[in-house]
């Protein structure tokens, strides 16, 4: 392990970067990807109409400007802070992890934060010269065309993106060349790109559902008209969720076979899936219905009614990620690198000689019989901290507790000696366990500390950092 290792033990370091990520992915489908192109496509619809009505125009015109103020608002500031949150948290927290990611994709990322900076350059265009556009039917033509841009450029910050989470789950073709096009065009980059994009346009469109019953609050025949639009464009969207849904649910079996070698976690994956599909199906039936019914009786659609459709898709999405994680395991980097953050091929050499010999940041680089308890602190942190906590969330202890425990008795130490170095088998979500034979008995007698006596393990962050007494860390320094 060549980082100190930031460590979050109330509540477990994998739930930081799902809060910071879910809501950035809720944002990013619902108000940039899906509805941007609305946005600038009712503003296009004031400029067509104002032709010939442009009483209606202005209509139009206003509407879009209020949803675009919603959009900018909510974008440029959570939308911004999670994005940058994802990176801050998983360098902290995978910085092997990220360390790789960016090695395979430094270009791919550099095309993207480009194209970002463009993003947001087009969004302050496009939002703070909205007033000014109104001047000329040229300006408005100028402004439409910056929103078309931006519509097409939020759109391709997702699709670089999807490319790296592919490549997480599934490496492709990269195994063999360690190309950046091998593994940017994997397997599960069509499927998953397939499916955000449709997904994220129907969530655009109920969230301009929504906000239109909020910014429109007589029943117009206007606002009737307004319906109709948004309906017909989640009406031609959601069918093409279900069969990108499909086509993902049927895809990825195939391809994760390989990662689930027993019939349990074979099946406890499954339930996980079908879950999925479930929501899926909800999602569309919600989102078909609600499509449906604000065509044809518009004013009687409810505020508690349009929320419905917004609340299943965000269901929706927030299980896919947590699916599309949850089947990445117990790799970062299928194939190549677990998420305790170890290469694949370097698990021989570990598991032969030792991790602690061979990590830079740990108090001790052997286990002896006066360090144990804390050599084991040190494969703790080392081989399970990234998903475990010691005595809170998903604790260490407790997961013991419950696999051994008999009651009213303490943990026996060799049912753990016996569990850790086939952990990966029963539980094919786990890593293999990374070091050698001492290392575990050292864990053990730390679990055991645990329970009789509950420590709060701190991370780097706050515990300071240890150097290998054998590094040449230091050495080189001098
Ligand atoms: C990649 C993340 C990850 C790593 C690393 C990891 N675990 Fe786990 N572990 C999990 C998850 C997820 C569960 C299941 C939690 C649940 O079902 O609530 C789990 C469950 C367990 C269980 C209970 C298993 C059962 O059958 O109920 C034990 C025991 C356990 N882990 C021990 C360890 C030990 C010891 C280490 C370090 C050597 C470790 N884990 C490393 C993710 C991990």
């Amino acid at each position: 392990m060549d980082f100190p290792l930031f460590h979050l033990d109330f509540m477990g370091d994998r739930l930081l970067i799902a809060i910071i990520a879910i809501v950035h992915v809720i944002i990013n489908h619902a108000l940039a990807v899906g509805f941007i192109p609305i946005v600038t496509w009712f503003e296009f619809r004031g400029y067509n109409e104002s032709k010939t009505n442009p009483e209606e125009g202005k209509k139009w015109d206003e509407l879009a400007y209020k949803f675009m103020f919603v959009a900018f608002v909510i974008t440029t500031s959570i939308g911004a802070l999670t994005g940058v949150g994802i990176w801050f948290s998983a360098a902290l927290i995978s910085p092997n992890g990220i360390g790789s990611l960016i090695r395979v994709f430094f270009g791919a990322w550099f095309t993207e934060w480009i194209i970002f900076v463009l993003e947001v350059v087009f969004v302050m265009i496009y939002f703070l010269t909205w007033k000014k556009s109104r001047k000329s039917r040229k300006a408005k033509q100028r402004h439409i065309t910056v929103g078309v841009a931006l519509s097409i450029f939020s759109w391709l910050t997702m699709a670089i993106i999807v490319g790296i989470l592919g490549y997480m789950m599934d490496t492709g073709s990269w195994t063999g060349n360690q190309t950046l096009v091998d593994g940017f065009f994997n397997p599960i980059y069509l499927p998953q790109l397939l499916f955000r994009t449709p997904l994220a346009f129907v969530m655009g469109g109920s969230v301009a559902l929504l906000l239109t019953v909020f910014y429109l609050k007589d029943k117009t025949e206007f606002r009737g008209k307004v319906f109709k639009n948004i309906s017909i464009w989640m009406f031609l969207w959601t069918p093409h969720v279900l069969s990108a849904g499909v086509f993902y649910y049927y895809k990825i079996p195939d391809l994760m076979v390989g990662n689930i070698p027993v019939a349990v976690a074979t099946q406890q994956f499954q339930n996980w899936y079908d879950y999925l599909m479930y929501f899926l199906i909800a999602t569309i039936i919600v989102s078909m219905l609600t499509a449906i019914w604000a065509g044809l009786v518009p004013n009687r659609t409810s505020k508690v009614l349009l929320i419905i459709p917004i609340i299943a898709a965000i269901l929706t999405l927030g299980w896919f990620e947590r699916v599309r994680e949850f089947i990445r395991k117990p790799y970062v980097i299928e194939d190549y690198m677990y998420s305790n953050l170890i290469r694949v091929e370097d698990y021989p050499l570990f598991k032969e000689e030792g991790i602690l010999k061979h990590s830079t940041f740990v108090s001790t680089n052997e286990v002896t019989e006066e360090n144990k308890s804390e050599a084991g602190k040190n494969v703790f942190l080392i081989a399970c901290s990234r998903c475990h906590t010691t005595n809170n969330l998903n604790s260490i202890v407790e997961k013991f507790e419950k696999l051994f425990m008999k009651e009213g008795e303490l943990l026996d130490k060799q049912e753990i000696l016996n569990y850790v170095p086939v952990m990966h088998k029963g539980r094919y979500y786990m890593p293999p366990f990374p070091g050698n034979g001492e290392e575990v008995d050292a864990l053990a007698d730390y679990v055991i500390d645990l329970q009789n006596n509950p420590q709060f393990l701190e991370g780097a962050q706050s515990g300071g950092v240890s150097i290998s007494p054998i590094s040449t860390y230091m050495k080189n320094k001098e």
